[in-house]
């Protein structure tokens, strides 16, 4: 890990580790990957206006989100499947996160449990829910996070069919994965992924266990999922949930204003304005092009959250001056624990964590609670 000074050193680590079928199942957008361009050129066009002659000898990123103080602005959004990429990079992830004291996003496709979490990271797991076919399992689901002591629930509704990710369909991807001869030769050239592969064999959905049958291996949990995770989703299911969860209850993946007034009329706490990292529909704005849009509708009244291209500290605080609360980071923080397990986590988060530092210095902004559209050159999402 000797040399890495950004986002991008550990993003190059990581293709090094993984035999490309892996790799191009982080990295892969849908269709022609214009979404993956948009997500990140969105922060690149922002121009922020710096203030001088401010005292910042003491900068302090900490903020409050849902009554309870993290110590910086950037979180771990949910990756699913994140075991394939290094085994119990799920959990490693939490407990980076838990040492930064962040949170840290489970995904519905985790290959850790929430029990485990819960054991583990209490106070900053959150769990992501996907709905399943079977409304009893979710709604298990929902039990035992609320039992584990996981106090925000994250219901994703963009999924509502499986994307065309042509890199995953070119490599010969499957659920459950397995390896074919060719992916096994390539392979051999990232030993270190193939001896974890070896010794383990397929990584599973660990939480879906228990819904598959005494016994069954990775495989049958694997069609479980696949079968389960292709549900209808409608508001029905926003009201359920919220019935059942006490605690904050975040929708992942809300893009519109009109869903965003429909979301707080039916009691959910916060949004996350997210395009899924464009992997799911390809010419979907950027979540920063929405968020102004979103921040007038119920800003005021929700907690709004952004996922999507963060790629640097500085993008954070644009985010946070456009109207966000907090942002979340999916790819770069599975960069870090790919290239180097827990050290690797926890080397992404300080990175962005320096980043963060140093760009409220340049712009003059000491506390998070100074960043507003006072900032910026361009206020609206026509002008970006
Ligand atoms: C994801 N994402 C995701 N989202 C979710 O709600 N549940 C999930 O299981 C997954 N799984 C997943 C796997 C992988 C490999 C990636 C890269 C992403 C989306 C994720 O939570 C987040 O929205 C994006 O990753 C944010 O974009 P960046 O930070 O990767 O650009």
């Amino acid at each position: 890990m000797d040399g890495v000074v950004n986002i991008e050193d550990l993003r190059k680590l990581a293709k090094k580790r993984l035999p490309k079928i892996a790799y191009d199942f982080i990295e892969g957008g849908t269709d022609d990957e214009v979404g993956l361009v948009t997500n990140e050129q969105a922060f690149r066009k922002a121009r922020i206006v710096p203030r001088y002659l401010v005292d910042v000898s003491v900068r302090d990123q900490s903020t409050t989100l849902f009554g309870r103080t993290y110590s910086s602005v950037i979180g771990i959004a949910p990756t699913g499947l994140a075991g394939l990429f290094r085994r119990g990079a799920d959990l490693m992830l939490a407990e980076a996160a838990r040492d930064a004291n962040v949170p840290f996003i489970m995904s519905g496709s985790s290959t850790g449990s929430i029990e485990a979490l819960g054991k583990l990271a209490p106070d900053h797991g959150w769990y992501q829910l996907y709905s399943a076919k079977d409304q009893a399992i979710s709604e298990d689901m929902i039990k035992r996070a609320g039992d584990a002591g996981l106090k925000t629930l994250v219901f994703t509704v963009d999924v509502p069919e499986g994307s065309n990710r042509e890199r995953n369909a070119r490599n010969g991807w499957g659920r459950p994965l397995k390896l074919t001869w060719k992916t096994k030769f390539e392979a051999l050239r990232h030993p270190a992924w193939m001896m974890e592969w070896m010794k383990h064999g397929t990584p599973y959905f660990d939480n879906w266990a228990k819904y598959a049958g005494d016994g069954a291996d990775a495989e049958k949990i694997a069609d479980l999922v696949g079968y389960q995770n292709r549900a209808p989703m409608t508001w029905k299911h926003v009201e359920r949930y919220r019935e059942l969860w006490k605690g904050n209850f975040v929708l992942k993946g809300i893009m519109h204003p009109d869903d965003a007034i429909r979301a707080h009329s039916l009691g959910v706490d916060g949004l996350m304005v997210s395009n899924h990292g464009a992997r799911q529909l390809d010419n979907a704005p950027s979540p920063l092009e929405v968020l102004p849009a979103i921040n007038s509708a119920v800003g005021d009244k929700m907690t709004l959250m952004l996922d999507g291209g963060v790629r640097r500290g500085l993008d954070a605080l644009i985010a946070i001056c456009m109207g966000a609360k907090f942002v979340f980071v999916g790819r770069p923080t599975l960069y870090g624990v790919t290239a180097g397990g827990i050290t690797g986590a926890k080397m992404a988060l300080n990175i962005f964590r320096r980043e963060i530092d140093l760009s409220m210095a340049q712009m003059g902004a000491p506390k998070i609670s100074d960043l507003g559209p006072q900032f910026l050159m361009w206020k609206d999402e026509e002008d970006l």
